[in-house]
């Protein structure tokens, strides 16, 4: 077990919004986190990276305890974390921008496992090619791939990502799952939240459905897909 959250309860001051959360992540496996907007998944993700704290339950990662750590020590202990909102530095360049993320890296006790620019650029090519433009020209898709290049950066050994294909066209959708694909293929696990539903059954093994700031659903993607109950009630628009 790599990531076990227990009975998470999350509040936005008087609001509660995460409500006796629990579910797991094995190591190097793909795990969706679904459900319709404001269901408490972007919450679930802050949680675990300490940028809220939980207010009761505990989050286990490698058995060591996460509530009540600060975002630099979760980044620490090996979890990267790519926020909703792109958070590239437009001014800096691509290659600028890696070098921020190898900033806060943690050591490796592999070094030859360690994340370099080079070794970036050779699975993210497209990256290379743009190393000297400024992030803010960079397209939306080549902005989600620094975003989560630069995390990769860091070393982690799970990745949260939430929603790297919002807004994305669909030839950018299948770059983007692409590179989640390869990042995933160096032995990375991921908790990926997800609205898009073929990029789910593309990449997660098991999926898990919130409502209402629950889990309402647990099992493998292909259940999932099977399940029209669960689909239409907690998924389809
Ligand atoms: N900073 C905040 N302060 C107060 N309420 C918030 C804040 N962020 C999110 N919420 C509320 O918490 C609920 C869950 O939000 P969120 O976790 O972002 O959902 P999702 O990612 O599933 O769309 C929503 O009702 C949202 O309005
Ligand atoms: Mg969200």
């Amino acid at each position: 077990m790599t990531l076990a959250l227990k009975d998470v309860n999350t509040y936005y001051d008087k609001s509660h919004i995460l409500q006796d959360v629990s579910f797991s992540i094995q190591e190097k496996e793909v795990v969706g986190l679904l459900g319709r907007n404001g269901v408490g998944k972007s919450t679930t993700l802050k949680s675990i990276s300490g940028v809220v704290t939980p207010r009761s339950g505990s989050i286990l990662y490698k058995g060591k305890e996460l509530r009540g750590l600060k975002p630099h020590q979760v980044t620490k202990l090996g979890i990267g974390y790519v926020p909703e909102e792109r958070r590239i530095f437009p001014n800096l360049t691509v290659q600028q921008n890696l070098l921020i993320g190898v900033q806060s890296r943690r050591a490796r006790a592999q070094e030859e496992e360690a994340w370099t620019l080079e070794r970036a650029y050779d699975l993210f090519p497209q990256l290379k090619a743009r190393q000297s433009s400024k992030g803010g020209n960079l397209s939306g898709g080549e902005q989600q791939m620094l975003t989560i290049v630069r995390t990769l950066m860091g070393n982690p050994d799970l990745l949260l990502l939430d929603e790297p294909t919002e807004g994305l066209a669909p030839m950018l959708v299948e770059v983007v799952t692409g590179v989640i694909r390869e990042i995933h293929g160096s032995g990375i696990s991921i908790l990926l939240v997800e609205q898009n539903f073929e990029v789910i059954l593309e990449l997660t093994s098991r999926t898990y459905v919130m409502s209402k700031g629950r889990v309402v659903f647990e099992g493998t993607s292909a259940q999932l897909a099977d399940n029209h109950e669960v689909r239409k009630q907690y998924l389809e628009v």
